[in-house]
């Protein structure tokens, strides 16, 4: 058994294979999960470069999500479980080939998913329902902005706005523009040039849009702010722009809009913030949400996008090619030789 773990801040490569040894008795609502696959999410690398504000001090294991299957449970109750191929969400130390996680972090893998996809569930899966869903309330009539289109996030989003029936614009680096009208957005411009706003109000006649999901922060989201229409929302979930280091982190903080609740009045707008690492304490809520996005996998409405798997021993490049901006969806460690 072994884990992934970052000794220290820096680049992809200051990470060591551990070994790991599982405590020896299972609490009554917890399993031991053989893992499969690992997915990575931006925010591993953010803590890895220690820009993460929730990460936990090095050394540490990052890692969200993981399917696998499930090797001991912890109480009868449990059974159900047993023997079942599985995907979980992990509270970091996704990066393990075996893990001992509470049974309200673990679901049954729909059958028509493969072991892979399973990996790309959770995170992306989540964040996009609560932002479109939960939180964002998109309607068939709207329209919705979608930053960083091609990301894991952003792919699992263009599925549920496609579901919702909305129309659907994007942004992401010109390379997956072809890629992401294929997959069925309107429009897209790229988020790394000043002219996507203007293109963008030209588009809609300078009415907007009504929902925009924005993980870039800082300037974006103050750009964000203007283009939605009345009745708009947007939801801030991610700062990639202050991911390279503490100095863009500061960059960005100031770049940060100010929203005062007079001008979200008058203008008949609204914001919100999604953070799925601060919900912790809310397992039947996600329970809940999670039940409905497998509901929607089971009746092949929406399928997760795994664009490449690298092996365990790989996770450097793994790492380089997400930070490269080369990934179009989800990234995947296989986490067994
Ligand atoms: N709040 C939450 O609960 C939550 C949950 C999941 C993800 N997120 C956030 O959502 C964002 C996307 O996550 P994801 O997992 O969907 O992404 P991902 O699949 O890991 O894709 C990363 C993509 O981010 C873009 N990007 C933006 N800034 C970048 C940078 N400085 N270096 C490299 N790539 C950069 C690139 O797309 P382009 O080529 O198009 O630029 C890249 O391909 C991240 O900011 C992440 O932290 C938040």
């Amino acid at each position: 058994m072994f884990s992934i773990q970052y000794q220290k801040a820096g680049p992809s490569t200051v990470y060591k294979i551990i070994e790991k040894n599982l405590k020896d008795d299972l609490q009554p609502n917890e399993v031991h999960v053989q893992v499969k696959y690992s997915g990575i999410n931006f925010a591993d690398i953010m803590a890895r470069k220690g820009t993460y504000q929730d990460a936990p001090p090095f050394p540490c294991v990052v890692g969200y999500e993981v399917s696998g299957i499930v090797k001991n449970i912890g109480s009868k109750k449990l059974e159900h479980l047993l023997e079942r191929e599985v995907l979980c969400f992990t509270h970091f130390g996704g990066y393990s080939s075996d893990l001992i996680l509470p049974a309200h972090c673990v679901f049954i893998k729909p059958q028509n998913l493969c072991m892979e996809q399973a990996a790309a569930v959770p995170v992306n899966y989540l964040t996009a329902y609560l932002l479109l869903i939960g939180m964002g309330s998109l309607k068939a009539h709207e329209t919705i902005l979608i930053h960083n289109a091609g990301g894991g996030v952003g792919l699992a989003a263009i599925e549920l706005a496609k579901y919702i029936g909305a129309k659907i614009m994007g942004t992401a680096s010109k390379s997956k523009h072809q890629k992401l009208l294929e997959f069925g957005v309107d429009h897209v411009l790229d988020y790394r040039t000043n002219s996507w706003i203007d293109e963008y109000k030209k588009i809609t006649n300078n009415q907007g849009v009504e929902l925009i999901i924005d993980p870039i922060g800082g300037l974006s989201w103050k750009n964000s702010y203007q283009l939605l229409r009345s009745t708009g929302r947007l939801g801030m979930f991610g700062i990639s722009s202050g991911s390279e280091s503490k100095f863009s982190q500061l960059k960005m903080l100031l770049q940060m809009p100010i929203f005062h609740p007079i001008s979200l009045l008058n203008n008949n707008r609204s914001v919100f913030g999604v953070n799925m690492g601060r919900l912790w304490h809310e397992p039947d809520k996600a329970i809940l949400w999670m039940n409905e996005i497998l509901e929607l996998i089971n009746k092949n409405i929406i399928r997760p996008y795994v664009d490449k798997v690298f092996s365990y021993k790989d996770v450097a490049s793994a790492h380089e090619y997400i930070e490269n901006r080369k990934n179009f969806g989800k990234v995947l460690l296989k986490m067994f030789d």
